[in-house]
């Protein structure tokens, strides 16, 4: 068979992943899966990106209060790839997300596809995080009356020469990630905690200011504002499949990733809406900021400590998701290179710390540059580009598997199959479609360059295509990647 085709049993998959010495431990349970997705999908999307999707931007008309709309949308079609998710997840219960789901199902080239844009996915999106999160460092420092230059905060395309803040955030991760600092369960709940808190706050303390009158025009940019901002907030929900990275350390996967992944992405869905609707109510379109645009329309409202707290809590949670989608790129890493599609160097694990400082220290200097340089919505079109991808190969991968493997026992079976992984494939396609058609054409330089990275290195290194390679060449996760 042409090896761009074959694939790995789940069979293969599930035993690679349960070997005793690189088994992780079966820990998680459905309110930590909900947690810890509520802790990946609520960041910059939510308290950063809103603003530019209302407003619009060099590369896209604004939605104005239409957002709300647009926000239902991506909901939507992030629940029908969610349902997909949840149905691999449950059975093949082990790390690597739409990259292990589509090497069982369309073959290593796809997977490795997939693969490629999870580093969109993960590495890209730790980009527009770290924007985000300077974005509200500065506003806060602002608020405490320190203000810092803006050629030091901005990216050139916004008239700075640097983003300073958000190249030091990311350096700062890296290193506690190098020595290897676990995060506590403890502290991913306080985190959520403090997210949910200042979202709520929001809505609360909002809600007794909103003029209805700010509501008209809804959709000053037509339906191609709303489809614009749709696939722009859609960085907004990516996360929820986080959670089904961790399903080698659920402790039932079956019943538990289903409910972790469904639950976190209703809560959001219900939140951003609520937000949505409160923030263009606040002000006029045309006045919300685009850097820190919650905690600026609260001040402009009057709630000068509100936006304070809201600044300092939106500091907290756009870190912990730095954190978490930096731990994402991580672990696609080690997949891949646990099956040989990417140098074995990249799962060498430092002598001492017991961390895959390779790894980490690429994805820390890569985003860290980047973060600089380039403004916060190219870095998201990317990751929404890429993420969509790997989304709509998951949604036929879920509609091929059930022919392929019709009687594998399915713990979570997607209902009115195969008509919700077709509409969760004709939705992602739809979004994607709204990107700006400079995004389109970076995609394909990526995947150009993707493919030419497969067929030069992945091909001829595949453990699959390599079965007689030692399976010892498989390395474990390391503890300090592991979630806790
Ligand atoms: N959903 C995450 C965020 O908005 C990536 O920051």
């Amino acid at each position: 068979m042409n090896p761009f085709f074959k694939t790995k049993s789940i069979e293969q998959i599930l035993a690679d992943a349960d070997h005793p010495q690189y088994r992780l431990k079966r820990t998680l349970t459905a309110f930590d899966l909900t947690g810890l997705g509520i802790g990946a999908i609520i960041g910059t999307g939510i308290f950063v990106l809103i603003g530019t999707a209302i407003v619009g931007d060099a590369n896209r008309p604004g939605s104005g209060p239409g957002i709300v709309l647009s926000f239902v949308l991506s909901g939507i079609t992030c629940a029908l790839a969610a349902l997909c998710y949840a149905e691999f997840a449950a059975m093949i219960p082990v790390a690597g997300s739409a990259y292990t789901y589509s090497y069982a199902t369309l073959g290593e080239f796809m997977a490795w596809l997939a693969g490629w844009n999870l580093i969109l996915e993960y590495g890209v999106a730790c980009v527009a995080v770290a924007i985000g999160w300077s974005g509200y460092f500065t506003n806060l420092l602002t608020l405490m009356g320190i203000a810092l230059p803006q050629w030091a905060t901005r990216a050139p395309a916004d008239g700075g020469l640097a983003n300073l803040p958000a190249a030091v955030i990311v350096l700062l991760v890296t290193w506690i990630l190098v020595l290897g600092i676990k995060k506590s369960a403890r502290t991913t709940c306080a985190i959520v905690l403090v997210k949910l808190g200042v979202i709520l706050f929001f809505i609360a303390t909002g809600i007794t200011s909103v003029d209805t009158a700010n509501w008209t025009p809804f959709a000053p940019g037509g339906i191609q504002g709303i489809g614009a901002a749709a696939a722009l907030v859609f960085f907004a929900y990516i996360g929820f499949d986080a959670v089904s990275t961790t399903a080698e350390e659920a402790r039932n996967p079956q019943r538990d990733l289903p409910i972790g992944i469904l639950a976190s992405l209703g809560i959001c869905t219900v939140l951003y809406v609520s937000v949505a609707a409160v923030l263009t109510g606040l002000l006029p379109s045309s006045q919300i900021d685009v850097h820190a645009p919650v905690a600026e329309a609260l001040r402009v409202a009057g709630f000068t400590w509100g936006a304070a707290l809201v600044a300092v809590g939106a500091v907290a949670g756009i870190t912990s998701v730095l954190v978490v989608m930096m731990l994402g790129q991580i672990r696609v890493f080690f997949a891949m290179s646990r099956d040989r599609l990417l140098g074995p160097w990249l799962s060498t694990v430092h002598p001492s710390y017991g961390t895959p400082h390779h790894a980490t220290i690429l994805t820390g200097v890569c985003v860290s540059i980047l973060s600089a340089f380039i403004p916060i919505g190219e870095a998201a079109d990317m990751t929404n580009i890429g993420t969509l991808f790997a989304f709509v190969l998951v949604c036929i991968g879920v509609i091929v598997l059930r022919k392929l493997r019709p009687d594998h026992p399915r713990p979570f079976r997607i209902p009115f199959m195969p008509i919700i992984p077709i509409l969760g494939t004709l939705a992602c396609l739809g979004l994607m479609a709204f990107l700006p058609a400079i995004t389109w054409v970076r995609f394909v330089v990526w995947t150009a360059i993707g493919i030419g990275v497969y067929v030069g290195y992945g091909a001829k290194h595949s453990r699959l295509n390599n079965q007689n390679q030692p399976a010892a060449a498989s390395a474990p996760l390391p503890e300090s990647v592991e979630q806790s």
